[in-house]
């Protein structure tokens, strides 16, 4: 076990001075946990494979998941990719610095270490400035996945970050809550057409404006085993609480029933339940751990409070969550992906009856 400093750095007026120190232990090899606009990420330097390595063991992270590098100018990016397409000059001249990450051709300056014995490279340039000051005094290319211990919701505070990596990393920089609140957009430029390999912020309109025909992998969609999402990360049982989920479907009126008869059935049986309502409807809960995740109307405050409700359940140590669906027509599947994945795909239909 090490010493975790915890250090505060204000976005708008940052001390360069807690920068430098967090530069130097990236440069030496060491662990700093960052914050990004998406979540916070669990930064060391890409280009050295010991470097790497250590990531992999602080969250508990299967090593055959690849790691996105984060880089702080466009011009980095010829380093770390044999080729250039034009979609990826279009799109980082479109939605750089912020939650867009590309995949690539890899250079031999990439460690397999890095990709997780993958020849293609994911690379970001993250909306944040104090992820992109870190990521300049830490060398200009920084491996950095969700701060998160593998298999937990992401990080959207410092406090989360130090709730899993407390003794395992030498410094966290709590920058608050971060914007966005969940990862960002995947898309792989190696295929012939762009195909989106994890929805996210940058919805697939906003990526065909910019480049034409985009895809999105079937296997994102899918139920565990029936077709391998193409991001090794995807096919793990990510973002999870603690506690059993269930999404509930149908219509509003349903749903609140349907939730409400199950709360009933699971407490009687002993069990603690949690419940994700909405503004406009959590008042129709009668009884359980109620949470608002936020409005309908905003899609952007329901993907910033997801991951934060998903661990005060695990806090509060509830045995069963039942959540509602979201439309979120603005970033398509984003939310719902996040929300299938922490309940494992576990959907109760509310309009059937019985
Ligand atoms: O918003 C974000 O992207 C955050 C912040 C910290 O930047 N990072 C993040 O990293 O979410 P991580 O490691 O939790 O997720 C990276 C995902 C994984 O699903 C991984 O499999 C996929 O990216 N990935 C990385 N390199 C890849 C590659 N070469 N080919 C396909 N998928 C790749
Ligand atoms: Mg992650």
């Amino acid at each position: 076990m090490q010493t975790t400093v915890v250090r505060k750095i204000d976005e708008s007026n940052i001390d360069l001075q807690v920068i430098r120190q967090a530069g130097r232990i990236l440069q030496s090899g060491g662990l700093v946990a960052f914050p990004t606009e998406t979540v916070y990420g669990l930064g060391a330097d890409a280009l050295q494979a010991q470097a790497a390595a250590k990531i992999y063991q602080a969250k508990g992270r299967p090593s055959d998941n690849p790691l996105i590098i984060h880089i702080c100018c466009f011009e980095d990016i010829k380093k770390i990719v044999t080729h250039i397409p034009q979609a990826a000059v279009r799109l980082a001249d479109a939605f750089w610095p912020g939650p867009l990450t590309m995949i690539l051709p890899k250079s031999e300056a990439v460690p397999y270490e890095t990709t997780g014995g993958m020849d293609t490279v994911a690379v970001r340039m993250p909306a944040n400035r104090t992820a992109l000051a870190l990521i300049r005094e830490g060398g200009g290319y920084i491996a950095a996945p969700s701060a998160n211990t593998s298999g937990r919701p992401s990080p959207t505070l410092a406090e989360h970050v130090y709730e899993d990596l407390k003794g395992k990393v030498p410094l966290i920089l709590d920058g608050g809550a971060v914007g966005i609140g969940i990862e960002s957009t995947i898309i792989d430029l190696t295929e012939e057409a762009p195909l989106i390999l994890r929805p996210g912020y940058i919805s697939l309109d906003m990526l065909s404006g910019v480049i034409g025909e985009v895809h999105t992998d079937p296997g994102i969609a899918a139920d565990r085993q029936n077709c391998r999402p193409k991001a090794p990360g995807m096919k793990y049982r990510h973002y999870a609480p603690k506690a059993a989920m269930f999404l509930v479907e149908g219509t509003r009126e349903r749903v609140a029933a349907k939730i409400n008869d199950l709360t009933r059935t699971a407490m009687r049986k002993g069990k603690k339940v949690g419940i994700i309502g909405t503004e406009e409807t959590a008042g129709d809960y009668e009884q359980g751990y109620v949470v608002s995740i936020g409005s309908r109307q905003e899609e952007e405050e329901i993907a910033h409070n997801l991951y934060r409700i998903l661990r005060e359940f695990d806090e509060s140590d509830v045995d069963i969550i039942y959540s509602e669906c979201f439309e979120t027509p603005r970033m398509g599947q984003a939310i719902s992906n996040r929300m299938l994945k922490a309940a494992g795909h576990q959907v109760i239909e509310a309009d059937e009856s019985g």
